[in-house]
């Protein structure tokens, strides 16, 4: 399976870190947002990955790289794991000379994908899914035909459907919506559900056609579901419920809670987090 991660986003919600350093590269513990997700898509089944990258991304592929003053990268017991990942996948990195939305990312790994389906995961989301969220959309592709693109959703509350992609479809069996319209980060007055998009895709090729076809918006970035809207006019698209959760790093608050929960699952941390809710949390 290939999977495109697009990782060329400003990450403007997380100013001033992410003026110097990739939000991809924001620790969740001691490990980088880019981890997890490399990690859930080789769980997933993923064979080759591209990385869509831009300016400032340099330090996504040096963590995926060797670095030479290490030494033997496999020898240090912490980079054990990361190494293991590496071995099992192979990571290409096409760069966005600008950064025009999402769509136009995803549109940069159109060679690299060709005319087969391809999943794609954001870079600055966790999943933790079992089974990993990418399988659970390639079984719901695989069981609808093999023709018809399918994406993540989930309920969202009324603050933050101005955030996401806000999905209307029609059920067609439980958690399993045929897509008839998506929209872009509405005003909640205009928002068609509370259905929002979740950031996980496993796409039929002729969502680079869509991509052609799609104007950008005011702000000049060309959006992926603006794209979806256009593909569900030609194709099916499916919008689907998951069983897991999701964690959207991109968020000030959810990176901050998503370091608690992990540290409170990781044995050397738990108490040291315990102690400071006790002391703070007064
Ligand atoms: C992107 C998509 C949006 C989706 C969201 C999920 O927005 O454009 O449709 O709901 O990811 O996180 P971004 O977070 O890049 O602004």
């Amino acid at each position: 399976m290939k999977v495109v991660i697009p990782a060329a986003g400003l990450g403007r919600r997380f100013l001033p870190v992410t003026k110097s350093m990739p939000k991809e590269m924001l620790p969740v513990v001691d490990r980088p947002v880019i981890h997890y997700v490399v990690e859930e898509a080789v769980s997933a089944g993923a064979t080759n990955i591209v990385i869509i990258t831009g300016r400032g991304k340099r330090a996504v592929e040096d963590y995926f790289d060797h670095n030479p003053d290490l030494g033997n990268i496999g020898e240090a017991r912490e980079l054990e794991e990361l190494e293991a990942i590496t071995r099992r996948v192979s990571i290409y990195y096409i760069r966005q000379r600008m950064p025009k939305g999402l769509a136009n990312a995803i549109y940069c790994a159109s060679h690299f994908v060709g005319n087969e389906p391809f999943g794609v995961l954001l870079g600055d989301t966790i999943n933790v899914c079992s089974p990993p969220l990418l399988a659970q959309l390639k079984s719901r592709f695989d069981a609808l035909g093999g023709q018809s693109s399918v994406l993540s959703v989930e309920p969202v509350p009324d603050t933050k459907v101005k955030d996401y992609g806000i999905v209307r479809g029609r059920e067609v069996s439980p958690g399993v919506f045929e897509v008839e319209q998506m929209v872009e980060k509405p005003r909640l007055e205009e928002a068609p559900s509370r259905l929002g998009t979740t950031g996980a895709y496993f796409l039929t090729p002729g969502i680079f056609r869509a991509i052609e076809q799609t104007a950008p918006d005011a702000t000049g970035e060309t959006q992926l579901t603006t794209a979806l809207n256009t593909l569900s006019r030609e194709e099916k698209v499916y919008a689907v419920t998951f069983q897991g959760r999701r964690y959207d790093i991109g968020d000030r608050a959810i990176w901050l809670r998503t370091n608690i929960e992990f540290a409170m699952k990781n044995p050397a941390l738990r108490s040291a987090v315990l102690d400071a809710c006790r002391e703070y949390g007064r």
